[in-house]
Parts: C-alpha cells; sequence; structure tokens
C-alpha cells in the first residue's frame, strides 16, 4: 500500500495545492488538501480494467470555478438551513444565504473551498491522510473557533472510511459530510438512472419548494422512496409525485433505521455494467440521496464528455438538514468540550469478478 504525492496548481504563492494518491493492490483514490476533495476513485471493472467511478475535473482551474460540490467535505453544515437563520444558546446567528433564500453546504466559502493540512498515514494494512482545518469563530457566520480533523483511510479491504472529529470552544452547529458524485459504471459514461440502490430506512423527510424539511416523518411505503429493497434509480424517479417535482427527482434526507450512534449498513448501489457495488456504512440519522438533478452539461468530465442530468449520485451520510430549527429532529449542537466524532465507510467490490 502506498501514497504518492504530486502538484495540482496552486491558489497562491503560499497556498499549493497537492494531490495525493492512495493505493492498495486493487484501487487508488485521489484526493487534493483543496476542499480535502476526492478527485479520482479508480476501481476494476468486470474485465478487470481500471475505471474511474466519480465525478470531477482533471485541473485545479475547474475545482475553482463555480461547481457543484463534487468529491468534496462539506461543512460546517452539511444541507440546507432555512433563511439562514439558527440559535445557539438563546443566541440568533445569521448565515450568508447561498441557495435562494437559504444557506447550503457551510456558505459562501465552506469548507470544500479551504485548504486543509494534511498529516500522510502509512501503517499495516491501512494508508490514508489525517486533514486538518481551523475553523475561525464567525466564519461564514457560526460561533466558536472549530477544530476539525477529517480522516481518509483506505484499507487492503477496499474500504474508504472516512472519519469526522471536531472540537469548539464556544458551543456551535456541526453536520459535516462527503459530497462525492458517483458514476459506478465510470464517470463519463452517461446517467445512472440504471444503476440498483437500496436505502435501509422505513421514512423519510419530505420537503418544501425551497427543499427544506416540513418537520413530517414519512413512511417510504408505497412511494417512490421506498428503496427498502434494490430497486434501480430510474424506476420511480419520473412518475407524477410533488416530492419528486420539487426534488428534480431525488434530493431527500432518509430517516436511516436503527439510528443508534453505532455504525451500520446504511445504503448500497451497483452497476450492472461495470459490476462494480458500493456499500455505505454510517454512524449517522440520516442520507441524502441526490441523483445530480442540477447537473446541465455544461461542466466537462475527465474525459471531455458534458456531465449532464442524472450523470452521478450522492450518498451523503448526516444529520437531518435545518435540524438546528426542527426540535423534533437530533442534536447538532456541539458544546465546548464535547468531541464531535462521526464515522462513514464506503466498500467496493465487484460481484462479477
Ligand atoms: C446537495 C443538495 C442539492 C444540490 C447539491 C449540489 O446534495 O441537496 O440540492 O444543491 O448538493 O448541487
Amino acid at each position: 500500500m502506498k501514497i504518492e504525492k504530486s502538484d495540482f496548481g496552486s491558489l497562491t504563492s503560499e497556498e499549493k495545492v497537492y494531490k495525493y494518491k492512495l493505493s492498495n493492490s486493487s484501487m487508488s483514490i485521489e484526493i487534493i488538501n483543496y476542499g480535502g476533495i476526492i478527485t479520482n476513485i479508480n476501481f476494476p471493472n468486470s474485465e478487470g480494467k481500471k475505471i474511474d467511478i466519480v465525478l470531477g475535473f482533471n485541473h485545479l482551474d475547474q475545482y475553482l470555478d463555480k461547481q457543484p460540490y463534487f468529491g468534496a467535505i462539506i461543512g460546517r453544515y452539511g444541507n440546507r438551513i432555512s433563511k439562514g437563520k439558527f440559535n445557539v444558546c438563546d443566541k440568533l446567528y445569521q448565515l450568508k444565504t447561498n441557495n435562494g433564500e437559504h444557506a447550503l453546504h457551510g456558505g459562501i466559502k465552506g469548507f470544500d473551498k479551504v485548504i486543509w493540512s494534511v498529516e500522510e498515514i502509512i501503517k499495516k494494512g491501512y494508508v490514508g491522510l489525517k486533514l486538518n482545518y481551523l475553523s475561525r469563530d464567525m466564519e461564514e457566520g457560526y460561533p466558536g473557533n472549530l477544530n476539525v480533523n477529517v480522516t481518509y483511510i483506505l484499507n487492503s479491504k477496499d474500504e474508504l472510511k472516512i472519519i469526522y472529529e471536531a472540537v469548539t470552544d464556544s458551543p456551535t452547529i456541526i453536520n459535516l459530510t462527503q459530497h462525492s458524485y458517483f458514476n459506478l459504471a465510470g464517470e463519463s459514461s452517461g446517467d445512472i438512472l440504471n444503476h440498483m440502490v437500496s436505502i435501509n430506512a422505513d421514512s423519510f423527510l419530505p420537503i418544501d419548494e425551497g427543499l427544506i424539511p416540513t418537520g413530517e416523518f414519512k413512511s417510504v411505503n408505497k412511494t417512490p422512496f421506498d428503496f427498502r429493497e434494490l430497486k434501480k434509480i430510474g424506476k420511480d424517479i419520473n412518475l407524477q409525485n410533488n416530492q419528486l417535482k420539487y426534488g428534480l427527482g431525488y434530493d431527500h434526507c432518509w430517516v436511516l433505521n436503527n439510528s443508534q450512534k453505532v455504525i451500520r449498513k446504511v445504503a448500497q448501489a451497483k452497476s450492472l455494467k461495470s459490476g462494480i457495488q458500493l456499500d455505505v456504512f454510517s454512524d449517522q440519522p440520516g442520507i441524502q440521496f441526490y441523483t445530480g438533478n442540477f447537473l446541465d452539461g455544461s461542466l466537462k468530465s475527465k474525459n471531455l464528455k458534458a456531465y449532464k442530468k442524472r450523470a452521478g449520485f450522492c450518498f451523503e451520510t448526516q444529520h437531518f438538514p435545518d435540524s438546528p430549527n426542527k426540535s423534533n429532529f437530533p442534536n447538532v449542537i456541539l458544546n465546548i468540550s464535547e468531541l464531535y466524532k462521526t464515522e462513514t465507510w464506503y466498500k467496493f467490490s465487484n460481484t462479477n469478478r
């Protein structure tokens, strides 16, 4: 197992960007210190040929331009906060709004757009990167100096483990996630509608027109949101349904079963074409399943094709959107002297080999 480091450009003369390639004997994962972005995941298809299964770009400039969070670490608060307002200790905070009237994914300059410091980890059976970022008090409007570590581990079992840790010096809110767009048939292979997906959730969070949860937990039974058994993404995505209309497809948070802060299997996806399967394990209460509805063909893929609508999907493990404003949703406040620690694993395999 090894890590190879190479130059990937720079933001300023002081802010250099590097790419780190983590590999084991069968696969590799490439990560940059800008946004902690996973730029490439190469995994063997049915013929044994390695294909790249995440959306992204070849050049730093494309990551610096407006882009929809390809591969990035998201924070401080992943997903939406209604009108960017929330209370901590009876004090009202106002975030900058960057998604209509709402705040999305940490703000104008979230964790997806900062330079992380990197420590390489080489151990028996795994390699990894420990990324660190200190988010200052009131950065993007959030209270408290928040010291964040995100550790990416690739082990010999083809598992990518992501461990999020944070401490604060003043009570704040936090909801970290990872925004990789997967296409298990290959990043330039077209849409993901033929992928089979299952999500271990009996209910999901309905949203309003602004994609803010209404607060209701709705059973998936007899709805297009039922992924309890493996189902093609495309099977129900175009049905007449108000929720699908608001999301322009799937862009919802599922309420994962067995939420006791223990790591358990929460979702699966599989391409019948490449044979590549992704199993997701997490200790988080929710998963945002997003089917790339906003991709519109304007961004060029790594193979110089266009990323059109539904060219990839995301499995963003997380706490529920707008939790700070929903008293019936689990707590997202981090207090002084508490350690925020959560884990998500993406396990890759190929069932045809
Ligand atoms: C998240 C959101 C989507 C969209 C994408 C980025 O997954 O839920 O609505 O904003 O990020 O384009």
